[in-house]
């Protein structure tokens, strides 16, 4: 599944732009150990992120894949086109340095998300290798998560942008017109 929702508009210079990457097997979700995992379908979900980002001001793109190497190449290719990534590695968390060193070499703030509570779970996911290039891990709150990092990433993003606007109009005001 390859699903695009770039909001029109995203070519705007101010609008923050944000990668939002679902791993293996989230293609099922709906189906997928409903019990753990919830009913909601990946496309609903993926619509609640847009109508979401629609209500933030911010620009967003979806996209699913079972592949490593696809999130590994989707990762790299992030960089100057995207402002920050939203990440649901599902078991490649568990599993994946290629994924964790992709975000590190892109060095996009990058929020990890899970459905599931996986401190919760069996031993074999409570370790994450994608937490240590986190700015932050979100983990147990089903679909909402993703709407929870979307607001998270955009204060986040908000707060740097505006930190250095403010060192640039520092350094480029005269003292007279400084306030
Ligand atoms: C998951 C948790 C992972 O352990 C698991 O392999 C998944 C989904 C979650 O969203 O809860 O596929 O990332």
């Amino acid at each position: 599944i390859h699903c695009s929702l770039l909001t029109t508009g995203a070519r705007d210079r101010q609008m923050l732009r944000l990668l939002v990457l679902h791993g293996p097997n989230l293609n099922l979700l709906g189906t997928r150990e409903p019990s753990v995992y919830g009913q909601m379908s990946l496309s609903d979900i993926d619509k609640s992120i847009t109508r979401r980002s629609g209500e933030l001001g911010i620009a967003v793109q979806t996209k699913q894949s079972n592949s490593e190497g696809e999130l590994v190449t989707w990762i790299q290719n992030a960089r100057g086109h995207f402002d920050g990534i939203i990440i649901n590695p599902a078991a490649y968390t568990h599993t994946s340095i290629a994924i964790r060193d992709a975000i590190a070499a892109v060095a996009l703030p990058t929020v990890e998300v899970h459905l599931s509570n996986i401190h919760q779970r069996e031993e074999f996911r409570h370790h994450s290798f994608i937490a240590g290039v986190a700015i932050g891990q979100i983990a147990g709150f089903g679909p909402t998560g993703y709407l929870l990092a979307l607001e998270a990433l955009t204060v986040h993003l908000g707060a740097k942008r505006s930190s250095s606007r403010t060192r640039a109009d520092v350094r480029k005001k005269p003292a007279a017109s400084r306030r």
